[in-house]
């Protein structure tokens, strides 16, 4: 199997896909970047990729940001995806990345008149965080940049530099995950995931305008509890003493599914067990992801590789 990249407008042996070390984005992180799932069904000997139009809709948003270009619609990177997959030749669960950059090799630092360009690359699924488990987190020392600073609601290649420098020290001072404050003070999101309290029945979550990501499992979540347990969410600012009086507690993200956290600065959270409702939700959405509950095929792509036509 010969792992491969839509690069420069074209499929190719991603040992062949390079850049030259003067390309802009690598200098200043102006690019942005998705990161779908595309699980292997092997009952159907199917790919289903997960609201592939919505990341590739919020992509697209984080391009206009950044003035960057593309001549391709939603449609049509989903129709790359596809071929791209099919070339590959997977059969297994995989993690794909698009990544659209400023690709002038140039050290101007501006995204007015400077070239745009646009990837894809296909790897297997990474096991990000142990969602069997829990996950162990501190709040972080970092704080998460804000609107006026790196827009968060996009996945800009630069804001990553905020999440790596939260992960590292959440890590290397021997816990899982970091959980970042806004600049008021308010909890916004993990290093790469969204954050949900359950609290008197209900969940609760920063909203967008508390410097999140707008997470598509975020969103995922949030109508999988409304409509499968009754359960509603409420979007508002959180304080940073809530985590810690919290019933439960979980991350969202593609990369981190449902991820309940069990410990928050050496304080577990609730019993210290896996909630009830973080319980329903992993489950509810184990089968979303891999297209196994028919209600919520509108999310879904189901794709056979032999075909890249769907
Ligand atoms: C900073 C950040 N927050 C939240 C998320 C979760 O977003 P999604 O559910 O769309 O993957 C991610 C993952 O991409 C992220 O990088």
């Amino acid at each position: 199997m010969q792992p491969y990249a839509f690069f420069r407008k074209q499929f190719m042996p991603l040992s062949e896909a390079k850049v030259g070390i003067l390309t802009q984005a690598l200098h200043y992180g102006t690019g942005c970047f998705e990161g779908i799932r595309g699980n292997w069904n092997s009952e159907l000997q199917k790919f289903c990729l997960f609201r592939i139009d919505d990341h590739y809709k919020r992509m697209l948003e984080a391009c206009r940001i950044l003035k960057i270009d593309l001549p391709y619609s939603v449609d049509d990177l989903c129709q790359l995806t596809r071929e791209l997959l099919e070339r590959s030749g997977y059969r297994e669960d995989v993690y794909i990345r698009p990544l659209a950059y400023k690709s002038s090799e140039t050290l101007a630092l501006h995204l007015h008149n400077v070239d745009d360009d646009f990837l894809i690359v296909v790897t297997t699924f990474p096991t990000y965080l142990d969602t069997e488990k829990g996950v162990r987190c501190c709040v972080s020392s970092w704080r998460r940049v804000d609107d006026n600073m790196i827009p968060p609601r996009g996945k800009i290649c630069g804001i990553y530099v905020n999440s790596a420098l939260a992960k590292t020290e959440a890590q290397e001072n021997g816990f899982d995950e970091a959980i970042l404050l806004a600049h008021d003070g308010h909890v916004c999101e993990g290093s790469g995931q969204n954050i949900f309290l359950v609290s008197g029945g209900k969940l609760i979550t920063p909203p967008p305008s508390d410097n999140i990501l707008v997470g598509i499992t975020r969103d995922t979540v949030m109508k999988l509890a409304k409509n499968e347990l009754g359960i509603d969410t409420v979007e508002r600012a959180v304080d940073r003493s809530e985590l810690y009086v919290a019933e439960e507690c979980f991350f969202t993200g593609t990369a981190s599914d449902v991820a309940p956290v069990l410990e928050i600065d050496r304080r577990p959270v609730g019993t210290g067990q896996i909630g009830r409702i973080t319980a329903q939700l992993q489950k509810l959405f184990a089968e979303v992801v891999l297209g196994k509950n028919p209600k919520y095929s509108q999310w879904y792509h189901l794709f056979s590789p032999e075909s890249a036509q769907g």
